[in-house]
């Protein structure tokens, strides 16, 4: 499918048919959603394809009982996980680094990501420091905080989430993007840890005619779009 017409197709499906969805579809969406920008390259994000049919039962009910997780032939959670920058970190730096980039991959991996995303007993201290220096030039004000980290996070989960549904579009399936759930419940089901955060659940299967709640519709462009 051409991209454009992969954008149009995508809808948001609350009912679905019984078709099963092959494995190959699901693997080659979640190689796109791999694929998607993502802040430092960190990769802090998880995807839980979710296979048992018990839990598949309870993550429905997790979901508030939404038509689209209980009918849905297959359910992905999307969670972060803020501290595998640690070994993402590690991971790009003992692939070797481009020539004539070492040093500054050393420098921004080996202490500027480190001192970012962690020694959060400094929190305090960095709001300070970027606030002294943003006085005097253009500094990143973020993150000093937990909740700065777990944002930045969650903004490339969202892009790859987004990779995820168009890639199950363009092979002629559908999703649903959920965030109305009871994250502690879903985190229990999945065994997570409590600093992890959940971004989606995405439900996948095939649109029934009744799944599609009515024409698309989106509010004036000009209230959005501001060209300076
Ligand atoms: C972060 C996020 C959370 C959403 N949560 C739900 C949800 O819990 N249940 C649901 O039926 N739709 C959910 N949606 C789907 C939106 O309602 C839908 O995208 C919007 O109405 C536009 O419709 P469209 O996706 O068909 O273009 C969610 C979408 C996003 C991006």
């Amino acid at each position: 499918m051409e991209f454009f017409e992969v954008v149009e197709k995508r809808r948001s499906i609350r009912k679905y048919s019984d078709k099963k969805v092959p494995t190959e579809v699901m693997n080659k969406a979640l190689d796109a959603a791999l694929l998607a920008p993502n802040s430092s390259n960190l990769q802090t994000w998880q995807f839980h394809w979710v296979h048992s049919e018990q839990k598949k039962k309870n993550l429905a009910v997790a979901c508030l009982s939404q038509g689209s997780a209980e009918s849905a032939q297959e359910l992905l959670v999307v969670s972060v996980r803020p501290s595998l920058w640690k070994k993402t970190s590690q991971d790009i730096l003992s692939r070797g680094t481009p020539a004539g980039l070492e040093k500054l991959m050393q420098t921004y991996y080996g202490k500027l990501i480190p001192f970012l995303y962690g020694f959060q007993i400094l929190a305090p201290f960095k709001w300070l420091i970027f606030n002294i220096v943003g006085i005097l030039k253009p500094t990143p004000r973020k993150p000093w905080s937990l909740r700065d980290r777990e944002e930045i996070c969650i903004k490339s989960a969202a892009l790859a989430c987004q990779n995820f549904m168009l890639a199950i579009t363009a092979q002629d399936f559908d999703t649903c993007p959920m965030e109305g759930f009871d994250e502690s419940r879903i985190k229990k089901i999945l065994n997570l840890k409590f600093s992890d955060r959940i971004v989606m659940v995405i439900s996948v299967g095939e649109r029934v005619d009744r799944g599609v709640w009515g024409e698309r519709y989106r509010s004036p462009r000009d209230w959005f779009i501001h060209e300076i």
